[in-house]
């Protein structure tokens, strides 16, 4: 009996000891030695589970209940301690890498939209609240709808002020948006009324400070039974007034178009002077923005239209000129050289 209470008192020393050296371990691998210094084959209570042959046989089974169980006690005592270990590291990952959803974000740089595409969508918006419809033809044309059903035959004297890209033969870029006025009439003829602005790019063989070998314009077609002159400046006066600001005035100065009869220059209010006269409309109060007219007989019936029961009329702008008179800027190549200083400022 003496023997066993010994052997109990060791089996509480060894539970003892292991149980303050399992407190004090900071790392999972001390808690594996730990295992191998109490548990293990070589372990503390290995070793004491053989002092069993000192007991007399009725004894054993009590010893090895008592060895079990002080097993289980250490087994036990490693496993929460390896929880708690585990618990604190993730607590110490989560405050290390704690996540401040409130903190300001890096901003991006936010580009935005070209001033050319920003005036173009502009007019767009103008004509379309007037119930213009918004078309598009190829940038690569056909010489016969570019120039000759628009009344410019082959050896016009017209074609000069257009120097053209010529792709193949009877191809080239367009030099003008003119051609959708045919292609929209002969897709829609007979329907009445037509109103169709169509804008995008056009190309001409030209490059210096208010010229450029692509630019963009937008062309305005109207055709109905009884459109007049003046329907086509009140349309115009409206566009400059929604453009330039309720101040803004037009003046109509006669021009030629083979394609309209009679033909205009428009011109707007300076923009910078109000019509007093400055040095950006060469101290004249008006500045050029568009050409225009009544729709050619010749040109309707090239629609597919009769031109002794409709008539029309198409005006033609370009965009970077508006863009420039809008802005103030002086130099047509700055919206093409891609320098973002200039570009950053609209
Ligand atoms: N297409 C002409 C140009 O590019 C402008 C224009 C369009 C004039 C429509 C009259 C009518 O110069």
């Amino acid at each position: 009996m003496t023997e066993l209470r010994e052997l109990e008192r060791a089996l509480s020393a060894v539970e003892a000891e292991a149980r303050s050296a399992v407190e004090a371990a900071a790392r999972p691998e001390e808690l594996e030695a730990l295992r191998l210094r109490y548990l293990g084959k070589k372990g503390r209570l290995t070793a004491l589970k053989r002092e069993v042959g000192r007991l007399p046989a009725e004894l054993r089974p009590e010893f090895g209940r008592m060895v079990n169980r002080a097993s289980a006690a250490i087994e036990a005592m490693l496993a929460s301690r390896l929880e708690a270990l585990a618990r604190d590291e993730t607590a110490r990952r989560l405050e290390a890498e704690r996540l401040d959803v409130t903190f300001p974000g890096r901003p991006w740089p936010r580009g935005h939209l070209h001033p050319v595409y920003q005036v173009w969508e502009a007019i767009e918006a103008i004509f379309v609240a007037m119930g213009f419809d918004v078309a598009e033809g190829p940038q690569v044309e056909w010489d016969d709808y570019n120039f000759v059903a628009l009344n410019i035959p082959k050896d016009h004297p017209a074609r000069d002020m257009q120097q053209s890209f010529y792709v193949a033969g009877e191809m080239l870029l367009r030099t003008q948006t003119s051609p959708v006025q045919i292609r929209y009439m002969r897709a829609r003829c007979p329907e009445l009324p037509i109103r169709m602005i169509a804008p995008g790019r056009v190309f001409r063989r030209d490059d210096d400070a208010t010229h450029s070998p692509m630019f963009h314009q937008v062309e305005g077609l109207v055709v109905d039974r009884g459109i007049s002159l003046g329907d086509l400046k009140g349309c115009l006066d409206l566009f400059a007034r929604e453009m330039f600001g309720a101040a803004a005035r037009t003046r109509f100065r006669p021009s030629y178009f083979p394609f309209t009869e009679p033909s205009a220059e428009v011109d707007v209010s300076c923009t910078v002077c109000g019509g007093t006269g400055c040095r950006t409309c060469g101290y004249s109060g008006w500045l050029e923005i568009l050409g225009a007219g009544m729709v050619h007989p010749q040109v309707l019936a090239n629609g597919g239209y009769d031109p002794e029961e409709v008539t029309g009329f198409a005006f033609g702008m370009g965009i970077e000129r508006i863009a420039m008179l809008r802005y103030g800027v002086d130099d047509l190549r700055l919206f093409f050289g891609n320098d973002l200083r200039f570009l950053e400022q609209f």
